[in-house]
């Protein structure tokens, strides 16, 4: 692989675990104001995030490149109740699609067929994460502040389960 290659995967094992760091602060907020479902979604997407890092960094290792680990930033820990911290995540989210589009077209200018394809199962993963993620702000607009169904909307969260990912089970 190219270094320009190698080098946006790095930054993009980065911003996956950014991700993570994130969804785990946002599930220590959501734990602490009582909502153990939204805690659990979030620590759910947080897992993911950390499945994301490993599977480009096992991809890196299987092309023979090299893994160039970085600083990974403290997030912004100032939340404001659910919605705005769903808002928050699909604006993060959309951030990343940018981020794995950005790969893919660096793959395809670079003529590294390889990396194009790898990337395909990211596309879909994101188009995921918006949907899922959209959902739950509807939801959230359509009750308002309604504490009886924050509550429902809460134990339904509860429900979300991880699932885990690696280099060997997206192909
Ligand atoms: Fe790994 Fe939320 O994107």
């Amino acid at each position: 692989m190219n270094t320009k290659v190698e080098d946006i995967l790095n930054a993009q094992i980065n911003k996956e675990f950014y991700s993570a760091y994130l969804y785990l602060a946002m599930s220590a907020y959501f734990d602490s104001i009582g909502l153990k479902g939204f805690s659990n979604w979030t620590k759910v997407q947080a897992k993911e995030e950390m499945d994301h890092g490993m599977i480009i960094f096992d991809y890196i290792i299987a092309r023979d490149s090299k893994v160039n680990l970085q600083t990974i930033e403290a997030p912004d820990i100032v939340f404001d109740g659910p919605l705005n911290v769903f808002e928050m995540i699909l604006s993060h989210e959309k951030e990343v699609t940018e981020s794995i589009e950005s790969v893919a077209n660096l793959s395809e200018d670079e003529c590294d067929k390889a990396t194009r394809c790898f990337i395909d199962w990211y596309i879909g993963e994101q188009v995921e994460e918006e949907a899922g993620t959209l959902e739950v702000i509807k939801k959230l607009k359509m009750f308002g502040t309604e504490c009886s169904m924050l509550y429902h909307l809460d134990k339904e969260l509860t429900q979300r389960q991880y699932k885990s990912h690696n280099y060997h089970s997206i192909g």
